[in-house]
């Protein structure tokens, strides 16, 4: 987990946050959208089994590969928590507003993280100087 949590450090949501807000693991890795849907997707969907899975992860994963199914694991819900401002808008924001109307209005498939590269900076740097270079089969873990 070592690249995940250094890169996280690096980035604005978490160590180098300038607002003093940081966000958990669990805000992006499980879905956030209130209490009650939840616990139902938890038990429903087994969001549990995949924040296991992929986020606490086993130690011969392959997480060169596990970023092409980050949709899989990180959740706009959790993101809205933080962030639903864009879904109004305001004076000082609305070229974000702008920005959003698309994805609010439904008219297109793209998720926050297909535009938005967040949580974990410079992954692949970490990931490399942790695992080596990108192959093809399995990346074994060295410590
Ligand atoms: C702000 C949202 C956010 C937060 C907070 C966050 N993550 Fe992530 N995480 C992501 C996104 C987005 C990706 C996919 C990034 C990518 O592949 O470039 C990801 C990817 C991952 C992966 C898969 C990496 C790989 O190489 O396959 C793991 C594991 C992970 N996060 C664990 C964590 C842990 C542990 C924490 C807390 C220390 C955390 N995340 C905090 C958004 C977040
Ligand atoms: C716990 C609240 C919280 C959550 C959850 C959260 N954010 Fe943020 N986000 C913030 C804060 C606070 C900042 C401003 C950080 C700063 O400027 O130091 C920020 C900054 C950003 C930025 C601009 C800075 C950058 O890193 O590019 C983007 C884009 C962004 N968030 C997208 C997302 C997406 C996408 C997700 C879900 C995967 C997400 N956020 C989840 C609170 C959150
Ligand atoms: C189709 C691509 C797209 C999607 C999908 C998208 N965004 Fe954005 N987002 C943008 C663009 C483009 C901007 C820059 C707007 C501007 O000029 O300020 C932006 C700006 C932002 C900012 C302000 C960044 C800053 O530096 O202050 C945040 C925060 C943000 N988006 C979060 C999200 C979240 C959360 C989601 C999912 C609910 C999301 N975005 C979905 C394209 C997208």
């Amino acid at each position: 987990m070592k690249p995940m949590q250094a890169s996280f450090l690096n980035d604005k949501h978490g160590g180098a946050s300038t607002k003093g807000v940081q966000a958990l693991c669990s805000d992006c890795h499980l879905p956030q959208d209130n209490y009650v849907s939840y616990l139902y997707v938890k038990a429903k969907s087994g969001a549990w089994d995949v924040w296991k899975e992929f986020v606490l992860g086993a130690d011969d994963v392959d997480w060169y590969a596990k970023r092409e199914r980050a949709n899989e694991f990180v959740y706009d819900s959790g993101c809205l928590k933080c962030h639903n401002n864009l879904r109004t808008g305001s004076e000082r924001s609305n070229k974000q507003f702008v920005a959003h109307k698309p994805y609010f209005m439904g008219t297109t498939e793209k998720t926050c993280i297909d535009c938005h590269s967040v949580g974990h900076k410079d992954l692949e740097q970490e990931l490399k100087r942790h695992f080596g270079p990108v192959t093809t089969t399995s990346v074994s873990s060295v410590k």
